[in-house]
């Protein structure tokens, strides 16, 4: 029994400690990430390490639980367990369950907390050194695998071919485009499908490597750092299509304030002819969780590590809602399972809507 106290007083006062020190931490981080760029790797460097301790701590967490289920079990029923061996059990549960919890509520504090604080959350996991960094090269990796740009072209030809008419130059927009290499090759694949000119913009609020500018007779790719939501400061024309799989629709999480003002934002960029293609991918929830693990462990991907944007988004287009006064959206024909992809219409009448 004392064995016991003294241990749960042991443990109490680890986790106090760990959570003083990790609010002192978050503090810190939060008044520096934004002012000094080595504060801010470091940051990323230290999320990443400890997300991957946070994975480690999920599995301990559960079976330490069941662990301790099945102790209460036999205790309830009368079960006899022997001294040693209940000794044992009592001590490794305790010490993982603690762990396993100091180090996810630790987590969360010193490094999601100011995230999230800043309104960065989604978005510095993909910079340089951060949890998510390689998402971009790993994702198009298994993309090409898949051959998906294979799959997907002449279904993405037949919604673009009609747009303006054969000698209008086609303006597609990718404002979320991580490093940008997968629509500087879609601009060129679809220039050649379509025999169009293609002037493909794309952008991204975080800072990595990415594709450069690229010009030949038909295609003129550029690639800026930007926030989506200042677009509209700097383009002095509109778009026929936004190319916006895993991206800005897809970061309003189906909430539908969001989702109403990066619409409203897309609604007012494009054409009145204009359309919206995003990711539709089949979703296998298992199959995302273990790959966003593997992405923790710089392993390749087997899938997506994520749910696609038309799964987060379809609740919110129901009958009469204010997104479907803006928009039509409908699953692109003959594309399934990775190769899922959507696409929404803008309603020129819908002008007058404010979101
Ligand atoms: C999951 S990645 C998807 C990238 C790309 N669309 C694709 O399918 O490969 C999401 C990207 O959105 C970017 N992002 C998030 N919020 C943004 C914003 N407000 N403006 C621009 N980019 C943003 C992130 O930095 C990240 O690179």
């Amino acid at each position: 029994m004392n064995d016991s106290i003294s241990l749960i007083i042991m443990l109490s006062k680890t986790l106090g400690y760990s959570i003083s020190v990790s609010l002192l931490m978050a503090i810190f981080f939060r008044l520096t990430i934004n002012k000094f760029q080595t504060i801010r790797s470091i940051f990323l460097g230290l999320t990443r390490v400890s997300m991957i301790f946070v994975y480690v701590c999920v599995p301990l967490l559960i079976l330490s639980l069941s662990a301790f289920l099945l102790a209460a079990i036999a205790l309830i029923s009368g079960v006899q367990i022997s001294d040693p061996i209940a000794n044992t059990v009592v001590f490794a549960v305790s010490y993982s369950m603690s762990f396993g919890i100091i180090v996810v509520v630790c987590y969360l504090i010193a490094f999601v907390v100011p995230m999230k604080v800043t309104g960065q959350f989604h978005t510095m996991q993909y910079e340089k050194y951060g949890p998510l960094s390689k998402w971009g090269d790993e994702t198009r990796a298994y993309k090409r695998n898949i051959a998906w740009e294979g799959n997907v072209i002449e279904q993405l030809g037949t919604i673009l071919k009609d747009i303006k008419g054969y000698n209008h130059k086609l303006r597609i927009l990718a404002p979320a485009a991580n490093n940008g290499h997968e629509e500087l090759s879609l601009a060129k694949t679809l220039s050649n499908l379509l025999h169009r000119k293609i002037r493909m913009r794309t952008s991204d609020i975080a800072t990595m490597s990415h594709a450069g500018f690229y010009q030949d007779a038909q295609v003129t790719f550029t690639y800026e750092q930007r926030d989506a939501y200042d677009l509209p400061k700097y383009l002095d024309e509109r778009q026929d299509a936004i190319y916006d799989p895993k991206g800005i629709l897809w970061f309003t999480m189906g909430q539908e304030k969001k989702l109403l003002k990066a619409l409203r934002l897309y609604y007012d960029l494009l054409e009145d002819d204009g359309v919206i293609i995003i990711d539709a991918g089949e979703t296998r929830k298992l199959l995302h969780a273990y790959n966003v693990l593997r992405l923790n462990f710089f392993m390749s991907l087997t899938y997506y590590a994520e749910i696609s944007t038309y799964e987060r988004l379809r609740k919110c287009f129901s009958t009469g809602s204010q997104a479907s006064l803006l928009f039509t959206i409908e699953l692109v024909p003959n594309l399934s399972g990775p190769y899922g992809m959507a696409i929404l219409r803008k309603i020129p009448a819908a002008q007058e809507i404010t979101a």
